[in-house]
């Protein structure tokens, strides 16, 4: 079902001091950078092999994102695993018993479809599954 680490995502409060950081300290090269309104989040996306960092950072004080900086601050947001049919991967966890925040798909980075777990079901790790756009 899942083929891969797709992502890390990393809630920052300073996106333009932790993209700094990620491309001139760690080396990473930024390779995309895109408003996700649906997510209420600014990303940036970083290389490394075939996966990626994700920066997020808020677009107001009334999205998710500003709430969990709010009260945990920046660091360690979402881990997200890469599926080849997010409806069939979404269906499979269901079956299980697998809680969800997203019950169908929606529209993620770089017109990837996206959808959420509840960390409740997942042993508190906010988990994301992503089927990235077709090439
Ligand atoms: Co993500």
């Amino acid at each position: 079902m899942f083929t891969a680490i797709d992502h890390t995502g990393v809630a920052v409060a300073d996106l333009e001091a932790a993209i700094a950081h990620y491309r001139d300290a760690l080396k990473l090269p930024l390779v995309h950078r895109e408003t996700v309104t649906e997510q209420g989040v600014e990303a940036v996306l970083f290389d490394i092999g075939d996966s990626h960092v994700e920066l997020i950072s808020p677009l107001g004080p009334q999205t998710a994102v500003a709430r969990f900086l709010a009260k945990r601050g920046p660091g360690l947001h979402h881990v997200a695993y890469r599926v080849d049919d997010i409806e069939a991967a979404l269906a499979t966890l269901t079956e299980a018993g697998v809680r969800l925040l997203d019950a169908t798909p929606r529209i993620g980075i770089r017109g990837s479809r996206v959808a959420f777990l509840h960390p409740a079901s997942t042993g508190g790790v906010l988990t994301e599954l992503v089927q990235p756009a077709a090439h």
